[in-house]
């Protein structure tokens, strides 16, 4: 689809919060940050502005967006039914970076739900992110606030650079703690399942739950895991064990493995999973700054926030 760059951005701070409420109130686009990744809201019950969030991203129509909130009286009003598994997952890990997909309400605006009879919501935990959603009477559907199949971005930075130009504003917050979008969970036939991997790891819901949750066959479940997503316009390559490849001059490599050195690439070091998590796609965006052919990106342990940092390298790995 064809844009056309023609929209003011605002930049807002955190005492402009009313400012950003207003122009989500007249049907705008407002960027915010959340703890997972900077979100693009608009008002989840208002269908054009809805359907502006797709024309900013180039989004294809048919991946649904995540509705956020933070409160049980807004909640009431956008998913039709509660399980009890969803109680006792929301109770551990909301606010958090957690998405239940639920039985969706008549008042959520249709390209939502992009044709499913479902929505997926969360109650963020990142501060500005709690504040405007507090002063907002309705919840913000906020698909990551990158262009379609890019990064998405954990600082303001970033998040400027992917949508100035395409939304009213976009708020100034901090960089992102988690780094890696939340974890989203459906239940078919009283099953809970996993559509995609996130903050939240698989063996703390199982802790919760106290039952085995499965992978859903992804591009049945979560329509958007079917497109290209998270490419940064350099290279990506993912390894594990010991280093072995033919890395070029200039490359950069992104390793847990502590004293790793190795000839004319740069060796970019993380203590944890955690913090490699955190700063993978703020890598990938300087490393596109920087001009860097190929990042080679070492495969983390398949363990906690390991199994949603596996997922997005792997997905953005453009060469096997
Ligand atoms: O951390 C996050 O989840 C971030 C921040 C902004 O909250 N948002 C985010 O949104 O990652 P997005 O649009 O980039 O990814 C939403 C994912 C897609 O894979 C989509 O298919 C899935 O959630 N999803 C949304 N609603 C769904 C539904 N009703 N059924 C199945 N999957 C759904
Ligand atoms: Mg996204």
């Amino acid at each position: 689809m064809m844009f056309i760059m023609s929209i003011v951005t605002r930049l807002l701070g955190s005492d402009d919060l009313d400012e950003a409420v207003s122009i989500l109130h007249k049907g705008g686009l407002v960027v915010f940050p959340t703890e997972t990744v900077y979100g693009l809201g608009a008002n989840a019950f208002d269908e054009a502005a809805v359907r502006r969030i797709f024309v900013a991203k180039d989004r294809p129509a048919d991946n649904p967006l995540i509705v956020h909130l933070a409160s049980f009286s807004l909640l009431e009003r956008t998913v039709r039914e509660l399980p009890d598994m969803a109680w006792k997952l929301m109770e551990a890990f909301w606010p958090g970076p957690l998405t239940l997909v639920l039985p969706a309400s008549d008042r959520v605006a249709p390209s939502v739900k992009a044709g499913l009879n479902t929505v997926g919501v969360r109650w963020p935990a990142e501060e500005l992110a709690l504040r405007l959603l507090e002063r907002c009477p309705f919840p913000l559907a906020a698909p990551s606030a990158n262009r379609s199949g890019r990064p998405s971005p954990t600082s303001f930075e970033s998040a400027w650079e992917e949508m100035n130009g395409r939304v009213e504003a976009i708020l100034h917050g901090p960089s992102c703690s988690v780094g890696l979008e939340s974890t989203v969970v459906g239940f078919e036939g009283g099953k809970p399942l996993i559509f995609r991997p996130g903050g939240v790891s698989r063996e703390w819901i199982e802790d919760v739950l106290g039952v085995r949750v499965g992978e859903a066959s992804e591009s049945r479940a979560s329509p958007g895991t079917r497109h290209p997503h998270y490419r940064p316009s350099c290279s990506v390559r993912a390894w594990s064990g010991i280093p072995a490849f033919a890395a070029s001059p200039g490359d950069w490599v992104l390793t847990l493995q502590r004293g790793l050195e190795l000839p004319e690439v740069r060796v970019l070091t993380f203590d944890t999973v955690e913090e490699y998590a955190r700063e993978l796609y703020r890598t990938f965006f300087q490393a596109e700054r920087e001009g860097v052919g190929t990042l080679w990106c070492e495969l983390p342990p398949e363990t906690g926030v390991g199994q949603a940092l596996r997922d997005r390298i792997l997905r953005a790995v453009t060469v096997l």
